[in-house]
């Protein structure tokens, strides 16, 4: 292995390249026997392993109602049609995916973006501003929003207060000195079960409750607004779970703690490795918290770095190692949100343009984290080389 970064004509660490995300399958054939036994069945959706899933995640999360739907955007519509929907102005992070905001925007809603901390990178409760009808705060990356703070800003307010928990599911945070999973959080928490999620289920999403009224309404909205007489409440839409997706998340399930550990030490390894390189800066989880680690993101610094983030993006490219931006652009300035107008969101913006999420996976071998951090140092340690050389790939700045 040459010391030359594969941007300058070296071997490029990987070969085949490195996926950002691959989902994890520990059981196969206990899938397919729940399969085969919905296939066999003929009873392919709202059956009873979509039954015993929701059960088994309200158990797990200390809840009172789980609702399987077909996916988080799904169960956020839903939830926030149940809050009245049109016209409806939502405190929402900009630092986010865009299908925060999208479930505001599909009822008529008005997203209100805010302000993000600097160290969490989670919505600043602070910042929410007066007037909003409720807020959507979410668990970025599976780093715990400021529950408490946002407790009492809502309940100060007197607005109701809904978590995207997209990202949650294997994360815990402090509460009286007890560590508690997400899932109880605020009046509803929407989980996504996409193959990058921590717990997946191909596609799907669940939402939890402690609210029986809404966690009745869910059922129905899921099912066309139809409570079962085809006489329709109101306009709801199919956004069922299929038992197969129900399958898959139900065995997932059983592995969430050891998928979410592995987590752990893979962000442990990045860490204790990209530590100590100039211009690196990690997210922070506010102490006692556990991140489920759904994604391990970087900020570069691009003075202290030598370069760009931009230019480490093509650098990594290069030595075959895939990453996102997430959240780049921010959902503010995103196209979709362009008629909006929102505040300035300076430390948003300036997470937004340094931020590198790296590869990380329930099984993500250690070793291939080891030489991701080797490739990032020796990118870093011949910064400016790479600048002079490939300026293609952006000037520092
Ligand atoms: C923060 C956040 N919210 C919502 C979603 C939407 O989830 P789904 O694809 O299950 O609708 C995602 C998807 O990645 C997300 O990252």
């Amino acid at each position: 292995m040459t010391d030359t970064p594969a941007i300058l004509g070296g071997e490029p660490l990987f070969d085949p390249p490195l996926a950002f995300a691959k989902p994890t399958l520990e059981e196969p054939s206990r899938v397919e026997r729940l399969i085969g036994e919905s296939l066999v069945s003929g009873r392919l959706t709202s059956g009873p392993v979509v039954a015993e899933l929701e059960a088994r995640v309200a158990e797990r999360l200390g809840v009172a109602h789980c609702v399987a739907v077909a996916s988080c955007t799904t169960g956020l519509m839903l939830v926030i049609q149940a809050l009245g929907g049109r016209g409806l102005r939502v405190a929402v992070p900009s630092f986010t995916f865009s299908a925060t905001a999208h479930a505001v925007a599909w009822n008529g809603g008005v997203p209100v973006f805010v302000e993000a901390l600097e160290d969490t990178w989670t919505i600043d409760p602070a910042a929410i501003p007066a007037g909003v009808d409720a807020i959507l705060a979410v668990h970025v990356s599976g780093v715990p929003a400021d529950v408490a703070a946002l407790g009492t800003v809502a309940a100060e307010r007197g607005v109701p207060l809904v978590y995207d928990a997209a990202h949650g599911a294997g994360s815990a945070t402090v509460v009286d000195g007890r560590l508690v999973e997400l899932g109880g959080f605020g009046m509803a928490e929407v989980f996504s079960l996409t193959p990058t999620k921590v717990l997946s289920g191909a596609e799907g999403g669940l939402v939890t409750t402690n609210d029986a009224a809404l966690a009745d309404r869910l059922r129905q909205a899921r099912n066309y607004g139809n409570p079962g007489d085809y006489d329709t409440r109101f306009a709801g839409l199919n956004g069922r779970l299929s038992e197969l997706h129900a399958a898959l998340a139900l065995v997932a399930l059983d592995h969430l703690d050891e998928r979410v550990a592995h987590r752990d030490l893979v962000a442990g390894t990045y860490r204790r490795l990209l530590g100590e390189v100039p211009g690196v800066t990690f997210q922070q989880t506010r102490p006692g918290d556990r991140s489920s680690h759904k994604d391990f993101s970087i900020l570069v610094d691009a003075e202290a770095f030598g370069m760009g983030r931009d230019a480490l993006v093509a650098a990594l490219d290069a030595e075959g190692v895939e990453t996102r931006k997430y959240y780049s652009p921010p959902v503010h300035r995103q196209q979709a949100y362009a008629a909006i107008a929102s505040p300035e969101l300076p430390i948003t913006d300036r997470l937004a343009a340094r931020v590198v999420s790296l590869p990380i996976w329930s099984h993500l071998p250690i070793e291939a984290v080891e030489r991701v951090a080797h490739a990032i140092a020796r990118i870093q340690s011949h910064a400016a080389t790479i600048v002079e050389k490939v300026p293609a790939t952006g000037a520092v700045g």
